[in-house]
């Protein structure tokens, strides 16, 4: 049965009517009159630490949050994904991420076949790889042990891997350096080539589909520049696959002994648990991906079993809706203050945006409200030098998301306290503000003279009740990182059984793709220019007349 619009329901109505009240709150003033408020609100779970305190709610709003979470089904579609329900109504499929990070033995079949023996089929076939080239066993056609390996794929198939493999990177082996190639432009793809040697180095094709346009360019032109130091014979010792289409990864040469498989019900942007993983499991070693899936698993089973109100995957979502919701802001801002996180909010952008940025709800009809907002972001402190200026002072409100690693895994002394300093210093900032009354107390004790003090006020002045949620874990370990990744994929989906959305599809990449082989075919073979616009028959001409 379809939900009824979220603008229409119950919960929306009283939550909009407690955001008339709740606008008129400071968060000065909400930490002065309860001293409690940091212990009242925050949660933990799986290893990670929420701190929500610095967000305009109280107990009410928690409430009135979940019962809109409960009026819209999320408990109900929680138990249908994690049971294996085609809840990816358009393309009819399961959504079965977290299988992927159950342990072995946990009971769940799909369509009359186990999943987790399958699973874990493949986890013990990742594990026999990664250990052989590892440990040097697996050689290259020169008979010497594999140096790099370049993992080519793009959006899940990259960002992923990519992310995993920087995040955990104080974990790798030693002898190994793992590249990323994702973009269709030939600078990508040429930078790697030219510092590698073909005869120690493993390619990994990652393609769930195998037939990306980028990613099938870039396999293409790395299996020409291997071959031109090697025979066809030496491509088994070379080129691997990660994909769910046998088909495809023969036809491209790579021998089906060399592949790792997937399956439809894991979405490219939740595939970095499946063998999409390969490239973490090489550099980190089987077992500390096992805590990766393990981290990833405790935060599904406190997801899937803790009530709405204790719920963090749940907490972060809500708050989420009621920033875009009630608040009506338009984007949020991930600040990671640890380097090895640096591409976090990269991943994060295609976890939120491709999930949750649509324009209608599961059955077609127009959403009356927003969906998902912008994602974006950097690492603390780089970003504070940077954008900070705009979510301080900005007229718009940017809720922010701060994540920090209580402990270092690097020895340099004084570091740590320093970037934990910044993090929490930059939450307190958004939240207190400094008033002008506080500007002028500051710029008297400098004794600047009245008329200057009275023109640098509105520029001094920070508006303050600026939002923000801090994660905090002991250190950036494998579990931890599987946890803080499983969180934001349940907070999607949180928000996306709210917006009412089919989080687990994307065909709003698709358009652009097929313009694309068009345009390609006229600007590579002598097909006829189709009439497109002025505009976009100038650009093709233009590139024409210099290729
Ligand atoms: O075009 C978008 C997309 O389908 C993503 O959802 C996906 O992660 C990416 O392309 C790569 O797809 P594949 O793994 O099939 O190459």
């Amino acid at each position: 049965m379809p939900l009824p619009a979220l603008d229409t329901s119950a919960a929306f109505l009283a939550l909009r009517q407690h955001r008339d009240i709740a606008a008129t709150w400071t968060l000065r003033d909400l930490f002065a009159e309860n001293p409690n408020r940091f212990k009242e609100f925050s949660v933990t779970a799986g290893g990670l630490f929420l701190d929500y305190s610095k967000n305009r709610l109280n107990r009410q709003t928690v409430a009135l949050l979940c019962a809109l979470a409960r009026e819209r089904g999320v408990e109900a579609r929680r138990a249908a994904m994690f049971a294996g329900a085609k809840i990816n109504n358009t393309e009819n499929r399961a959504v079965l991420h977290t299988a992927l990070r159950a342990p072995r033995g946990a009971v769940l079949e799909i369509d009359g076949q186990d999943i987790n023996r399958d699973v874990h089929a493949v986890l013990d076939r990742i594990k026999a790889f990664s250990d052989r080239v590892r440990s040097g066993e697996w050689r290259g056609h020169t008979g010497e042990a594999i140096t790099d390996i370049v993992n080519i794929g793009i959006g899940g198939s990259d960002l992923g891997p990519e992310m995993v493999c920087r995040a955990l990177r104080s974990f790798a082996h030693p002898r190994l350096s793992l590249h990323f190639v994702a973009n269709v432009d030939g600078h990508d793809l040429d930078a790697v080539l030219s510092s590698l040697n073909p005869a120690t180095t493993l390619f990994i094709i990652a393609s769930k589909t195998f037939t990306t346009a980028e990613t099938m360019q870039n396999a293409g032109s790395a299996r020409n520049w291997f071959l031109q130091s090697a025979a066809i014979e030496a491509l088994p010792q070379h080129f691997v696959a990660v994909s769910t289409n046998t088909k495809a990864v023969t036809a491209f040469g790579i021998d089906a002994a060399n592949m790792f498989p997937f399956w439809d019900w894991v979405g490219g942007r939740y595939s970095i648990w499946s063998a999409i993983g390969l490239s973490v499991a090489l550099a980190i070693g089987a077992e500390r991906f096992g805590e990766f899936l393990a981290g990833a698993h405790a935060m599904d089973e406190h997801f899937r079993s803790a009530p709405l109100e204790q719920n963090m995957p749940a907490l972060l979502g809500l708050i989420g809706v009621w920033h875009r919701n009630f608040f009506a802001t338009t984007s949020i801002s991930i600040a990671p203050y640890h380097q090895d996180l640096s591409q976090f909010a990269d991943y994060l952008q295609q976890l939120e945006m491709e999930s949750n940025g649509k324009r209608v709800t599961r059955n077609g009809a127009p959403l009356h409200y927003e969906s998902c907002p912008a994602v974006w972001g950097n690492v603390g402190t780089n970003g504070q030098h940077a954008y900070f200026q705009l979510l301080h002072q900005g007229t718009d409100v940017i809720p922010v998301d701060f994540i920090a690693a209580l402990k270092a895994t690097h020895r340099l002394p004084g570091h740590q306290a320093a970037l934990l300093a910044n993090c929490f210093a930059q939450s307190e900032a958004f939240m207190r503000g400094k008033t002008s009354d506080e500007v002028r107390e500051d710029l008297q004790a400098q004794q600047l003279p009245p008329a200057e003090i009275e023109a640098l006020l509105p520029h001094k002045t920070f508006p303050g009740n600026r939002p923000s949620n801090t994660i905090l874990m002991d250190s950036l370990s494998p579990g931890n990182l599987g946890a803080l990744i499983a969180l934001y994929e349940h907070k999607t989906f949180v928000q996306g059984v709210i917006w009412d959305v089919n989080s687990f599809d994307q065909w709003g990449v698709e358009l652009g793709k097929v313009l694309a082989k068009n345009i390609h075919v006229e600007l590579t073979g002598d097909a006829h220019q189709q009439e497109h616009d002025s505009s976009t028959n100038g650009l093709i001409a233009m590139a024409k007349a210099a290729l």
